[in-house]
């Protein structure tokens, strides 16, 4: 059985749910699915993808760096990996975004993770939810965002299987 670990970062709860609406995906096309918070990864030191097959990111969009860089927690746990850590793992990306700047965030991410030697399956979902430069939690995904996560997961696992 393929494994698969969803690495995100969250403040207010949207990013771990759209993980877990990913994770729904991968895991109805029989893979075996392991959430974690990227800090929590780095914390422990933790940085060690050998026994996973699948590797996704998940980040709030913040701007950063004008929608160059995930969230300070992923951006961490990319930057530890060694120069070809991804490689012969299928990877992908997804971001949530109130209003703006997710998709460019995705993009820029799954080039990353493509020069980190991944096989990218690329049009990484984007998530309409919260609030523009708030902390208030705001409004949650829409049931077409999720079906969008869940699609993308079982996208995922059919180009791992392939
Ligand atoms: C400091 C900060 C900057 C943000 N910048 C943007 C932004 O540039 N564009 C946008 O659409 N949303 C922006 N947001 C909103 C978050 O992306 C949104 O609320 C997201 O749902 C938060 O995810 P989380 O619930 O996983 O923490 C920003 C939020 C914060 C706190």
């Amino acid at each position: 059985m393929l494994k698969a670990l969803v690495i995100y970062h969250t403040k207010t709860g949207h990013t771990l749910q759209a993980a877990e609406d990913i994770a729904r995906g991968l895991s109805e096309s029989g893979i075996e699915c392991t959430i974690k918070a990227a800090s929590s990864l780095t914390e422990s030191g933790k940085s060690d993808l050998d026994e996973f097959d699948i590797v996704i990111f998940g980040t709030p969009t913040y701007g950063n760096r004008l929608y160059r860089l995930p969230a300070r927690p992923v951006e961490k746990f990319l930057d530890s990996l060694s120069p070809r850590g991804l490689e012969g793992k299928t990877c992908g990306a997804f971001a949530v975004n109130a209003r703006m700047g997710g998709s460019k965030l995705v993009k820029n991410i799954e080039k990353r993770l493509l020069r980190l030697g991944g096989k990218v399956v690329t049009g990484g979902p984007v998530i309409i939810a919260g609030v523009p430069l708030s902390l208030w939690k705001g409004r949650g995904a829409s049931p077409k965002d999720v079906n969008k996560c869940e699609e993308y997961g079982r996208r995922v696992a059919s180009e791992a299987t392939k």
